[in-house]
C-alpha cells in the first residue's frame, strides 16, 4: 500500500494577511469548507492508501491533530520538526518513519488544489509499478507561463503507459530560461508532488548529502515519542543542511520519471491564484456572502474571516480582511504580497 507523505511545515507568506506564521496557508480553509490540510488528507484516503505520515512544524501540533482528526485522517506518524530545514530533510524523517523501508511514498505539499482527484489517482496508478522498480517519479503540470517559481521538466521517452523518462529537471530557473522551456514545447511543471520508495529516496541522497541523512537519522534515534507523536531531536535535527528535494534530489537523481497529469492542479501561490480557481458570480466576484457587500463591483477577490466589508463601484480589486488587518490592492499585484511583508519586517 501507498504511504501518503504530508508536507505541512510551509509559512505561505503570500497569502497574508490571513496566512501568518500562527497560522499559514495549509490551516486555512481557502477553496472551500475544509482546510488545505484536511482536502490533502481526503485525496489519499480509502483503499490502496495507508495512513498517512505528517511532517509538520512542533508550534502546529495541537492545529494539525484537530484539523485531522475533524476528517477522520488519524496520521500513523505525526514527525513534528524542531524548525524548519527545508523539505529535504523533512522527507527523510518520513522515510524513516515509514512502517516498511520499501514502503512507496506519497509525498504531498499540503497547500496545493487538485480539482480532479480522479486523474490524479489514476496517474498514481500509472507511476506505481515504476516506483516498485525504484524510479522517482513526479507529476507533470502543462505549462502556460513562464513560472520561475517552480521546477521545470523536460519530458523524455515514454517508459510504461503514460510515464515518461525525466531529461532534465530544472529548479526554480531564470525568467529568459523558463520562457525558453516554455517556447520549446515538451516541459512541464513540477507539481512538487512525488512518489518513489523509502529507501529510494534516501540513498539518492545518502549520495547527494550525507550530513542531511545523519542528521535525519540521529534526530529519529534520539526522538521522543508519544503514541504516534514523534519529536526529532532538536540539536541534531538543527545539524542539518537546509535544502530542498528538488535541488538536493530531483535535480540530480538518476531513473526519474514524470507522469504528465491533467487534474485541476493549482499551487494557490497568491491572491490572485486564488480568484482564478475561485467561483466567482455573474460580476466576476469571488466573495463570502455573509460578510460581504458588493453593489455595482466587478471582478473583485473579496475575503474576510470576522469583520463585513462593503464595496460600490469598484473593479478588479483583492481586498482582504484578517484580525487588525486590512490588505487592498489591484488584481494582478498579488505578488507583491512579498515586499509588503518585507517592508512589515524593516518597521518592525
Ligand atoms: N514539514 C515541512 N518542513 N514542510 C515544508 C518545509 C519544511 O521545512 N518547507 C516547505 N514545506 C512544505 C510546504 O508547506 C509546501 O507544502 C511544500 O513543502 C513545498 O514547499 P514550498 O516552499 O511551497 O516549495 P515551492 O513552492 O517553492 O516549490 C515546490 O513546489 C512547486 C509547485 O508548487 C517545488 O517542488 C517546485 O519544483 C514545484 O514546481
Ligand atoms: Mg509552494
Amino acid at each position: 500500500v501507498i504511504v501518503p507523505v504530508i508536507l505541512s511545515g510551509g509559512s505561505g507568506t503570500r497569502l497574508w494577511p490571513m496566512s501568518r506564521p500562527e497560522m499559514p496557508k495549509q490551516l486555512l480553509p481557502l477553496t472551500a469548507d475544509e482546510t488545505m490540510l484536511q482536502l490533502t488528507a481526503q485525496r489519499a484516503d480509502g483503499p490502496g492508501y495507508d495512513a498517512p505520515i505528517v511532517v509538520a512544524s512542533a508550534r502546529h501540533a495541537e492545529m494539525v491533530e484537530d484539523q485531522l482528526a475533524a476528517v477522520g485522517a488519524t496520521p500513523q506518524a505525526l514527525v513534528l520538526e524542531p524548525m524548519g530545514r527545508n523539505t529535504a530533510p523533512a522527507i527523510a524523517l518520513a522515510a524513516l518513519a515509514a512502517p516498511l523501508p520499501d514502503a512507496p511514498l506519497l509525498v504531498m505539499p499540503s497547500d496545493h488544489v487538485i480539482a480532479d482527484v480522479d486523474a490524479f489517482r489514476t496517474a498514481i496508478d500509472a507511476a506505481l509499478p515504476m516506483v516498485e522498480e525504484g524510479w522517482l517519479v513526479t507529476f507533470g503540470i502543462a505549462p502556460d507561463a513562464p513560472e520561475t517559481g517552480y521546477g521545470w521538466i523536460r519530458i523524455g521517452d515514454e517508459i510504461a503507459a503514460g510515464v515518461h523518462r525525466v531529461n532534465r529537471f530544472i529548479e526554480k530557473p531564470p525568467l529568459d530560461r523558463a520562457q525558453a522551456m516554455l517556447d520549446e514545447g515538451s516541459h512541464a511543471w513540477n507539481g512538487g508532488i512525488f512518489l518513489f520508495r523509502a529507501d529510494r529516496y534516501l540513498e539518492v541522497l545518502e549520495r547527494e548529502v550525507p550530513a542531511m541523512v545523519a542528521a535525519a537519522r540521529e534526530s529519529m534515534a534520539k526522538a521522543k515519542r508519544e503514541g504516534t507523536r514523534i519529536w526529532p531531536d532538536a540539536d541534531a535535527f538543527a545539524a542539518s543542511p537546509s535544502d530542498s528535494i528538488d535541488y538536493a534530489v530531483m535535480e540530480k537523481a538518476s531513473r526519474v520519471a514524470v507522469v504528465p497529469v491533467a487534474m485541476g492542479w493549482s499551487d494557490v501561490g497568491s491572491w490572485d491564484a486564488l480568484h482564478a480557481i475561485s467561483e466567482r458570480d455573474a460580476a466576476g466576484n469571488a466573495h463570502d456572502a455573509d460578510r460581504v457587500l458588493a453593489i455595482d463591483t466587478t471582478g473583485c477577490l473579496v475575503r474576510s474571516d470576522g469583520i463585513r466589508v462593503s464595496l460600490v463601484g469598484v473593479s478588479d480589486l483583492i481586498v482582504v480582511a484578517s484580525g487588525n488587518d486590512v490588505l487592498i490592492l489591484p488584481r494582478g499585484r498579488s505578488q507583491e504580497v512579498k515586499k509588503l511583508i518585507e517592508a512589515m519586517k524593516e518597521k518592525g
